[in-house]
């Protein structure tokens, strides 16, 4: 008798992982997108929801594939690993298309440019970006983990011996620890950069630019098919100017 029941709540166990298997089949016109929402404007929170350029472009791009889109946050440094291992079917996130990383996933085309920017205090003695590089330098230099602004600053500064860098998991926690005073400078990308210095006072964003990047999204080496989906997608949008709408939508011509 025992047995029995042991069967039959194994065959009702694969009944349900078979029934499950056919209803995500009948919806599967989800799309999961990973970002990290701590990137004004390209993505941040709003009343619990993720916004900004990131998910409206991804938005646009599922509704011409005839996908749900979901998004899912997570932390910068898991973006490529979950894209790489299908957790999530591609990243959106601000990402700069690097060398390094197109060893481990690939990336679309190219939908906008960034520029690794580089906030002081307003009466800082670092004027420009060469400062940083200055023989003699040793400034403590703030920046979001994994991102490009800590590959370059690890690089070019503190392997050099020239500063340290402090590794934040947020933008803005680097950005607060400018404001009292524990960092010298923060490197991050200009539009978030642009942002966090509004909403902080006595700060200011140098002249001078570290870097010029593209941004695009990350997609699994594996899943060309997507790549070739959504590849098609974007250049439609960039064609018509509908992401050009959404970016001036969030980024107010000067
Ligand atoms: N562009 C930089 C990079 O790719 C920073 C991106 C940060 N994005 C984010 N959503 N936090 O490394």
């Amino acid at each position: 008798m025992k047995k029995l029941v042991k069967v039959l709540a194994l065959t009702a166990v694969a009944a349900m992982a078979l029934a499950g298997c056919n209803s995500a089949k009948d919806d599967a016109k989800v799309i999961t997108m990973a970002t990290n929402a701590e990137f004004p404007p390209y993505e941040y929170m709003e009343n619990n929801e993720v916004v900004g350029i990131d998910a409206d472009i991804a938005k646009a791009i599922a509704d011409k594939l005839g996908y749900e889109l979901k998004i899912e946050n997570v932390d910068f440094d898991s973006l490529i690993p979950g894209v790489q291992t299908g957790k999530y079917d591609f990243s959106m996130a601000g990402m700069t298309v690097t060398d390094e990383r197109l060893e481990q996933v690939n990336f679309s085309q190219t939908y906008a440019t960034g520029i690794q920017s580089v906030i002081v205090k307003e009466d800082s003695a670092i004027k420009t970006v060469d400062d940083l590089f200055a023989e003699g330098a040793s400034n403590k230099i703030g920046v979001q983990l994994a991102t490009t602004g800590d590959i370059y600053c690890t690089g070019d500064i503190e392997d050099a011996g020239l500063g340290t860098v402090e590794r934040f998991n947020k933008g803005a926690d680097a950005v607060m620890a400018l404001t009292s005073g524990k960092i010298d400078c923060v490197v991050i990308d200009n539009e978030p950069a642009k942002v966090f210095v509004a909403n902080n006072e006595g700060l200011k964003i140098l002249d001078t630019e570290y870097a010029k990047e593209d941004y695009a999204a990350a997609i699994a080496k594996e899943n060309t098919e997507l790549l070739e989906k959504f590849d098609k997608a974007l250049g439609e949008l960039i064609a018509d100017g509908t992401v050009a709408e959404i970016i001036g939508k969030y980024i107010p011509a000067e």
